[in-house]
């Protein structure tokens, strides 16, 4: 019998992921169903519930509901647990439900693939909301020289900063504070640019050779990336390929195969434009 997966969110009709799930079933010829649900807001717990009762073997869970899938599940990985939310469900054997967030090693994933090094290297993250404490661990774990935290409420900086404190060197400041400072690599992880905005960033902040990725993505540059541009960056990506790389480590916890994402993001991205 074929095996069963989906995607939970709401708004849901603007999903990838189904998509990205059957090149992904063609690359490795295995046998899935993979479809998007909508779920009313405040019945996340009801739809889950039915769609494992049917025997639903995992999910991916997005917008507004990945605190509610920290709350469903029967345990958590430990980097589950650091982002303190859950994109991913998986069904094991035992009809017990694990917790897992693939979000910040699609990202990392991502850069590696490109060929980025965040070791050893300073690097600024802007925002600190959910996206941004769900990459934190993934970040940490590459070993950055440093990494600094930036947002427009300092205090919630300041509280992911002690967070996360154990697994590297962490601060947090304004945006005012980045003045004079150069990093390496900056991430934006604020939804500025879902308004056309963008945080209110000091010239200079990119050092030689700097690459600066929008965790955000569109068939236009987004407006952190047009800026990065006219700041002379090297390197630039949006966040289609975290959006690949967080389904391929889906796919690999469920089907324990890992499939081949560059072709993925590069037919996903010549449909966009
Ligand atoms: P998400 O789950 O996408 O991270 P969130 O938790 O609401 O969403 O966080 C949104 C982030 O974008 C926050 O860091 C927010 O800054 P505040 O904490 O000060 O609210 C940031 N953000 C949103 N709009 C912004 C803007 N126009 N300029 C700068 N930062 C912005």
């Amino acid at each position: 019998m074929t095996d069963t997966y989906a995607v939970f969110g709401n708004p849901i009709a603007q999903s990838k992921s189904p998509a990205i799930h059957r090149h992904f079933c063609e690359q490795t010829g295995e046998d899935m169903a993979y479809t998007k649900q909508l779920v009313p807001e405040g019945e996340f717990r009801q739809a889950a519930d039915a769609f494992f009762a049917d025997g639903g073997r995992g999910l991916n869970v997005t917008v507004p509901f990945k605190l509610d899938a920290y709350e469903y599940a029967n345990h958590l990985t430990a980097r589950a647990q650091r982002a303190g939310a859950v994109n991913l469900l998986i069904k094991e054997n035992d009809g017990s439900i694990t917790g897992d967030n693939s979000d910040g090693i699609g990202m990392v994933n991502d850069m590696l693939n490109m060929g980025w090094e965040l070791g050893d290297k300073k690097v600024l993250l802007l925002g600190a909301g959910g996206a941004v404490r769900g990459v934190l661990e993934p970040v940490l774990s590459q070993q950055p020289k440093c990494l600094t935290i930036a947002n427009r409420t300092v205090s919630k900086a300041e509280q992911l900063a002690r967070d996360f404190h154990d697994l590297g060197t962490v601060s947090a400041c304004s945006f005012d504070d980045l003045s004079g400072q150069r990093f390496d690599v900056i991430i934006n992880g604020t939804s500025a640019s879902l308004h056309g905005d963008l945080p209110p960033l000091p010239d200079q902040l990119l050092a030689p050779k700097a690459a600066c990725y929008d965790m955000m993505y569109g068939a236009e540059p987004t407006v952190f990336l047009s800026w990065a541009e006219t700041q002379g960056a090297d390197q630039l990506a949006d966040g289609l390929g975290m959006l690949v790389g967080q389904a391929a480590e889906s796919f690999y916890a469920w089907r324990h195969i890992r499939p081949e994402v560059v072709p993925v993001i590069t037919e996903l991205r010549r449909k966009m434009v």
